[in-house]
């Protein structure tokens, strides 16, 4: 009979083999990138498809290398710079983290846990993050894709509950290698959840297949239902986004109000996608009630 010890032990093993042959060359990876650049990619894919951030962060870290160059852009760079990401609230708060990191920090990035998470936009996954993958950390590295390989292998079920628990933290602590291992492997299961332990998995593409509990015991179905993926079409996130992409064109100029009524067929969903972006600071109202990418020199929120 393998022990626990043992399963955890071989299941390291297999997981960093695979990784050091299936890792996708994401940009950030590359030797040498330092703790802002890895902060401002975590920030990136905290949302969004880490293909589709791979050229925004080589573009962001080309203009703005440090905290201290993003710190003193003006927001609507900023938010101009974002792009088509999305959720651009995240533009603004990783430009406030970097005005943070300078008066607070002397424009480093701490390596510290507490002390990451009492900045601006980095949550308990970001820190920790931070911590692995920037300073080689021993972090409890919980994404969703994390969780749900966890839970397959070692818990035998197909997926965690959506809120992370005490128990749930220390079930992962008990499996995280105790050694300099710890941020290789929390990158190698990252990696393996997003590519292989998918929500539909690819199995037989797995290096630890034959001894997972959840493949083993037939795979169960899950006990609380996945969360649908949002759908973007026709929502107020989509109008938002539209009306986004309309100041961004106009290159910090301002736009009429006529021009961003035509962009969107739902007057009404257009004026709620218009004021949360006011409310948000993600856009200006002129006193000529013309509408314009926040010209403000510095975020107060
Ligand atoms: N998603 C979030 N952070 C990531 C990382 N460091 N590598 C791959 N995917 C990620």
């Amino acid at each position: 009979m393998p022990t626990a010890a043992n399963h955890t032990e071989r299941f390291a093993a297999k997981v960093l083999d695979w990784y050091a042959s299936n890792a996708r060359n994401l940009p950030w990876r590359a030797a040498g990138t330092s703790p802002w650049g890895v902060l401002v990619s975590e920030v990136m894919a905290q949302q969004t498809p880490v293909t589709r951030v791979a050229p925004q962060w080589v573009a962001w870290m080309n203009r703005w290398p440090t905290p201290a160059a993003l710190a003193s852009a003006s927001a609507a760079d900023v938010i101009a710079q974002w792009d088509r990401l999305g959720y651009p609230r995240r533009a603004l708060r990783l430009h406030e983290c970097a005005q943070v990191l300078c008066q607070r920090f002397h424009g480093e990035v701490p390596r510290d846990l507490t002390a990451l998470r009492s900045l601006p936009g980095i949550g308990d996954y970001t820190a920790a993050a931070v911590m692995a993958f920037a300073f080689g950390e021993r972090a409890l590295v919980l994404d969703i894709n994390v969780r749900r390989v966890h839970a397959r292998v070692f818990v035998g079920i197909a997926n965690h509950p959506p809120h992370i628990t005490t128990g749930e933290r220390s079930a992962f602590d008990a499996v995280l290698p105790k050694d300099e291992r710890a941020p290789q492997w929390s990158q190698a299961v990252m990696e393996l959840g997003a590519l292989v332990c998918r929500p539909v998995p690819a199995c037989e593409k797995c290096p630890v297949a034959k001894s997972c509990a959840w493949h083993l015991a037939g795979q169960p179905a899950a006990q609380t239902r996945a969360r649908r993926p949002q759908s973007y079409v026709g929502t107020d996130r989509q109008a938002r986004g539209r009306v986004m992409a309309l100041l961004r064109d106009a290159g910090g100029n301002a736009v009429d109000i006529a021009t961003i009524e035509g962009a969107w067929h739902d007057r009404e969903q257009l004026q709620r996608a218009l004021q949360s972006l006011l409310a948000d600071g993600l856009a200006e109202m002129r006193r000529d009630g013309q509408v314009s990418l926040p010209v403000s020199a510095s975020i107060t929120r």
